[in-house]
C-alpha cells in the first residue's frame, strides 16, 4: 500500500465520526484532502464546514459544501486534521502545511479532535520533524534567537507567508520531550503567534492507516 493509499484509508475511516446536520471542523494537508474527497458524498446531510485554512475551504466550496466562519457556528462537535508526527500519548506536530495557527484555533474549539495518518507519522518523542513556529514577520529574527536558546536550529520558511500575513521558522534538532512544557515556553516568546505543537489539547482519537488496517489510539 503506497502512502497515499494509507492517507485515504485513514481519512475515509474518519466518516464514521460524522453524523447528519453536523458543522464539520476541517484540517489542512493531503490526508485531509481526502477526507473532503470522502465528505463529498455526505454534503447533503451536514450543515457544512469550518475549514482552518484557505486552501481547504476552496477545495469545500468546489464540492458545494457550505464553509462557514467559526465567529458565526460556536464550538464544533468535530475536528478531523492530519498532522506531521503523534506519540502514543496523542501529542503532535503540525504545521508542514503551515496552517498551524488556523488549525490550533479549530481544534480548541472542538468537542472531539480526530487525527488521521498514516504509519509513519508515529515516533517516541516529537522533534525529528522540524518544528513550524509562525511569527509576526519584524519579530522574525528575534524568535529565531530565542529558539537557537531554547537548543534548536531556525530556518525561515522561504517564500511562504501564511494564511494570516505572517512567516514561519522550521525548527530544527528540538527533542520535544516535555512538549506541554516546550509548547507553553515557544508560546511566551513575545512575537510568536503560533507553534506546531498540539500537547496542550491533544488529539481526542488518533486513527492510523497501516498495511493491516486502522489501528485507533485514543
Ligand atoms: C498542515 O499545516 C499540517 O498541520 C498537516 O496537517 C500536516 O502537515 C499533515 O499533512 P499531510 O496530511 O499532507 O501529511
Amino acid at each position: 500500500m503506497s502512502q497515499d493509499d494509507a492517507k485515504r484509508q485513514a481519512a475515509e475511516a474518519a466518516l464514521e465520526f460524522v453524523t447528519d446536520d453536523m458543522i464539520v471542523g476541517v484540517g489542512t494537508g493531503s490526508t485531509v484532502n481526502h477526507f473532503i474527497d470522502a465528505l463529498a458524498g455526505m454534503a447533503a446531510r451536514i450543515e457544512g464546514a469550518v475549514a482552518s485554512s484557505e486552501a481547504s475551504a476552496e477545495r469545500l466550496r468546489k464540492y458545494r459544501i457550505p464553509v462557514l466562519e467559526l465567529n458565526d457556528t460556536g464550538d464544533l462537535p468535530l475536528y478531523v486534521d492530519g498532522a506531521d508526527e503523534f506519540t502514543v500519548h496523542r501529542a503532535l506536530i503540525k504545521g508542514g502545511g503551515g496552517a498551524l495557527t488556523r488549525e490550533k484555533i479549530v481544534a480548541g474549539a472542538s468537542r472531539r479532535f480526530v487525527c488521521i495518518v498514516d504509519q509513519s507519522k508515529r515516533v517516541d518523542w516529537l522533534g525529528s520533524f522540524p518544528l513550524p513556529v509562525e511569527v509576526i514577520p519584524m519579530a522574525r529574527s528575534f524568535v529565531a534567537r530565542q529558539l537557537t536558546r531554547l537548543g534548536g536550529q531556525p530556518e525561515l520558511r522561504s517564500g511562504v507567508t501564511t494564511d494570516n500575513g505572517n512567516v514561519i521558522l522550521d525548527v530544527h534538532n528540538l527533542e520535544i520531550m516535555e512538549p506541554i512544557e516546550t509548547e507553553r515556553r515557544i508560546n511566551d516568546i513575545p512575537g510568536v503567534v503560533c507553534n506546531g505543537i498540539f500537547a496542550l489539547r491533544p488529539a481526542d482519537e488518533i486513527l492510523i492507516a497501516g498495511p493491516d488496517g486502522i489501528e485507533r489510539i485514543r
